[in-house]
């Protein structure tokens, strides 16, 4: 297959494949074991890696090691202040490095917990910065963390559908971006799009969209969220430097080092000549009770207060991890495996996997979602966990109008001759699905226990309706199966067991 996201090995390990595998295996929490609805306890199947991924072990022991040196990176005569500073420098420089964006030009910032934190202030930042140009354009397949915050800041925000695809709804559909910049010329700010859906793991063509948006003069913005973990990713040094992204926002937290903040990296330019949107200590070079002024030095101005070092120092220790590894080997071992699952899950006509399959046309990474016809998405999520040990995600995952789109699809495939007002109340009452998603641990095996779990299920699916019931919030709990957490863990426990040794 065709790796059209695959970038030039550089610099990578020799031997990348043992590499990797050596990280899969330490990840941390592969092993934790939970008691089941059955009395048996088993080993937990975490299959919900587009929430958060599971911390990886490398992660944790440079956390661990850092700790006695720790300090405050305002702070800067003393060893531990040095250190700090130092490395959080590194940390900076290791995003510009993980993205191949040209550190001359782009700048990385840390930012609240997580994406959402980072576009908020992207909207902010380049409506200031740009304040005649009132439209975003972004597409239907978008978390609502890459809709909301360009709504909230600008005139108009325009959503882009998705392409008809060979089986179902593809990857945004160009002549519809093209369209839409035509249409809202000078007014268009800068397009928004996700690298990697996280409802249906369908990749865009990223860099096509930014030649789209740069040959209509405005900006492409990437939540990368769900595509930083997944996809080899090249910001900057393009042949073509209109192929080249202008913004792009991850979480740390979808990046093997959950407890980080968010990242923007971005051209310096859009963040300079202009009030930074978050003030306070650290981003300013000198203050009077009338009068302040912030630094021109990036990322400083745009870090106000002390930051998430630790987090910041983990967040590094998984880039380069993941770096010396290569982004191209762990692309390429997942493009497998989701050609494994997309087979497995179509082997059963009583499940029905939303958006295209066709991977030769479509790429994917991360995540499949799909229900088991006839049961209700939050009965199958709960039976897998109860029963089966494994760890999704149901609903709607922060993509409301996608997964709208997606369920009155098959419904209009699935039954004929009804009136869109009667495939709308239908839809919204199935609205819904499970979502499957992977990290660099998940196996072949794990797939596979997940398609055995639904066939069990799909076979016996009058027997656990009847183990549950649902409240009116729509969850299924379980009517004599009661998880009491505090006995594994809690942080009162803890501190009440340490005390008393
Ligand atoms: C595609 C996408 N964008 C944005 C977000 C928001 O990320 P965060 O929760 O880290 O703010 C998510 C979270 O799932 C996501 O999947």
């Amino acid at each position: 297959m065709k790796l059209e996201h695959a970038f030039e090995a550089e610099n990578t390990e020799p031997h990348a494949q043992d590499s990797l595998e050596k990280l899969n295996r330490q990840a941390v929490g592969l092993d934790v074991r939970f008691k089941l609805a059955t009395g048996e306890t088993t080993r937990r199947i975490y299959l919900d890696s587009t929430a958060s991924t599971l911390r990886l072990q490398i992660v944790q022991d440079v956390i661990d090691k850092y700790q006695p040196y720790y300090a405050n990176t305002h702070s800067v005569v003393h060893f531990g202040a040095k250190l700090s500073t130092c490395e959080y420098a590194w940390a900076h420089d290791m995003v510009l490095r993980f993205l191949r964006a040209d550190p001359d030009a782009y700048t990385a910032f840390f930012t609240g917990h997580g994406t959402t934190a980072g576009i908020n202030r992207v909207a902010q930042t380049l409506r200031a910065q740009r304040p005649d140009r009132d439209v975003v354009i972004t597409s239907v397949m978008e978390h609502h963390s890459n809709d909301l915050p360009h709504r909230k800041h600008f005139a108009k925000v325009v959503h882009v559908p998705a392409e008809a695809g060979s089986t179902s709804m593809g990857r945004i559909n160009l002549a519809g971006l093209e369209a839409a910049l035509r249409e809202h010329g000078d007014r268009v700010n800068y397009v928004s799009i996700t690298g990697v859906s996280n409802v249906t793991g369908i990749i865009n063509p990223v860099h096509e969209i930014a030649e789209l948006a740069h040959r209509f003069g405005t900006l492409l913005v990437v939540d990368g969220a769900q595509m930083a973990a997944h996809v080899p990713v090249r910001m900057s040094g393009h042949d073509k430097s209109d192929r080249d992204i202008d913004v792009f926002v991850f979480s740390g937290h979808k990046i093997y080092a959950p407890g980080s903040p968010g990242v923007v990296v971005a051209r310096k330019d859009l963040f300079s000549g202009l009030e930074p949107q978050e003030v306070g200590g650290g981003m300013v070079d000198d203050v009077w009770l009338d009068r302040y002024t912030p630094t021109d030095t990036l990322p400083d101005r745009e870090e106000a207060g002390t930051p998430n070092i630790c987090g910041s120092l983990g967040l590094a220790a998984a880039l380069y991890a993941l770096d010396r590894v290569g982004m191209d080997t762990i692309f390429r071992e997942e493009c497998a495996l989701m050609r494994h699952a997309l087979g497995r899950l179509g082997e059963t006509d009583d499940i029905v996997v939303y958006g295209d399959t066709d991977v030769d046309h479509c790429q994917r990474a991360g995540a499949i979602s799909f229900n088991v016809r006839g049961v209700h998405h939050a009965l199958t999520g709960a039976v897998l966990n109860d029963y089966f040990n494994i760890a999704v995600r149901n609903e709607c995952f922060c993509a409301h109008p996608y997964v709208r789109e997606m369920i009155s699809e098959v419904l209009a495939d699935e039954l004929d001759g009804l009136s869109n007002d009667e495939l709308e109340e239908l839809a919204e009452l199935q609205r819904g699905m499970v979502r499957a998603s992977f990290g660099i641990y998940t196996t072949r095996g794990d797939i596979d226990a997940l398609v055995e779990a639904l066939r069990n299920i799909s076979a016996n699916r009058d027997y656990y309706a009847g183990l549950y019931e649902q409240n009116e919030r729509g969850d299924f709990v379980h009517k004599t199966f009661n998880f009491d957490h505090a006995q594994l863990f809690s942080v009162r426990g803890e501190v009440d067991a340490w005390l008393a040794a």
